[in-house]
């Protein structure tokens, strides 16, 4: 294991009914609050008019901006800031998934950026002063509500950019049932998401702590048990509690812990999607079992623990290549029990594309850890990933 420093300041206000805290919480900022949040999912299931009623009852002053898409746009971005600036708002409140509360975030440090916002995403730097932010999380899925990450789309130029430890939120409140209306290939993108972060830092060279590792194993075998669980039943409190709680846990600083990480995988699926606009735990639920098949033989010992481990696969007469071979198809059968997507053939993805969606992967130079990707690697995976 490696050193390692931890400091996670994000409060979590977890289970059935919390949402009714808001207006206090967010009162403990000031008297203006931007609410934020996406297409509407929130007002057609009830959750905005909780929302906004709450925050009445205390008075506070509410401006909006709704309409944040998947894949959050820089544009929103700017809109965003504006608006904090035009109404010297204290608190941003992000109702929604990922792409709420990331667009969130970059108001949140945009707010006190002199000059281009791109740019400021772009260098990843500096981020000390920022607006305070709460979120109130509905879809399990990326971790936003418990990290300091954003990834934002600059569509204009087809660039796909994450800032990291910009901004924690101050406060995120997860009530499961606030996810049962998700829709039911956006539940499955978002377990594809959260595996894949277990992934990104699991497969690692570093000899990690037994107990690091468990977490980790931990996390995968609740999602492959819940995850059927919840296309089954939707409303079953218990499982989209689990997979809620998966969701933070498995990328909020804890099961990386002393380890190199990889993130070759999520490097890909961002220059796919910068160019297609394409979900991101669809395109994830493509690229991952290539990437394991493609990294394989730089260390085939982890994929055989993780194949005892979390596919309870018997070691008996095997090779460690035989159990990972094993444990990777394994892992596209979970995938397609869900009717996750299997090839870039699903989105209609050009291959004429392959060489721009490469060159933007490995723009700031080589990816990913567990095996170091050029260019070529890059293309080898995205051609392994069609029909
Ligand atoms: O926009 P609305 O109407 O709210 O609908 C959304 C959207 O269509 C819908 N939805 C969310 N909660 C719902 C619901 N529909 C019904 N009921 C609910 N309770 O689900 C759709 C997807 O939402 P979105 O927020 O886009 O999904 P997700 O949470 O997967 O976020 C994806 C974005 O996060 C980035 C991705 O790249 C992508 O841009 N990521 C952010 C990370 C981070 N900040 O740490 C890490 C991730 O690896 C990822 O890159
Ligand atoms: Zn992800």
């Amino acid at each position: 294991m490696k050193n390692f420093e931890f400091h996670n300041p994000t409060k979590i206000i977890f289970g059935k009914g919390q949402v009714e805290n808001i207006g206090r919480k967010a009162a403990e900022y000031g008297q203006n609050v931007l609410l934020t949040y996406g297409g509407g999912s929130i007002k057609k299931f009830g959750l905005y008019d909780e929302v906004i009623s709450l925050l009445e009852k205390e008075d506070l002053n509410i401006f909006e901006l709704g309409g944040i898409q998947s894949n959050p746009r820089l544009s929103k971005v700017i809109e965003g800031v504006k608006i904090c600036e035009e109404n010297n708002i204290d608190i941003i409140l992000a109702v929604g998934g990922g792409s709420t509360i990331d667009a969130s975030k970059a108001i949140s440090v945009g707010y006190y950026h002199d000059g281009d916002l791109w740019k400021m995403i772009k260098n990843d730097g500096d981020f000390e002063k920022n607006l305070p932010l709460g979120t109130i999380l509905t879809l399990a899925a990326t971790g936003s509500e418990m990290n300091g990450n954003a990834v934002i789309t600059n569509w204009n130029k087809k660039e796909k950019k994450a800032i990291h430890e910009a901004k924690y939120p101050d406060f995120s409140i997860l009530d499961p049932t606030n996810t049962y209306t998700v829709p039911r290939k956006h539940t499955v993108f978002g377990i594809v998401d959260i595996a894949s972060h277990v992934f990104e830092q699991y497969f690692s060279h570093t000899k990690s702590s037994y107990l690091v590792d468990s977490w980790a194993e931990d996390i995968l075998k609740n999602l492959i048990k819940k995850s059927s669980v919840v296309l089954s039943s939707p409303e079953n409190y218990e499982a989209r509690a689990d997979i809620m709680l998966a969701s933070t846990m498995a990328f909020n600083g804890i099961i990386g812990m002393g380890k190199e990480e990889d993130w070759a995988s999520h490097a890909i699926e961002h220059a796919v999607s910068a160019v297609y606009d394409i979900p991101h735990g669809a395109g994830l639920s493509i690229i991952f079992p290539n990437w394991m098949r493609y990294v394989l033989a730089s260390g085939e010992e982890k994929f055989a623990q993780y194949g005892i481990e979390v596919f309870d696969i018997d070691p008996q007469g095997k090779t460690d290549k035989d159990i990972a071979l094993e444990a990777i198809d394994e892992t596209r059968n979970w995938f397609d029990r869900m009717d996750a997507p299997a090839t870039l053939d699903y989105y209609d993805i050009s291959r004429d594309d392959l060489d721009l969606m490469a060159d933007k992967a490995v723009e700031d130079g080589k990816i990913g850890n567990y095996k170091k990707l050029d260019k070529n690697d890059v293309l080898k995976i995205l051609k392994m990933s069609y029909n």
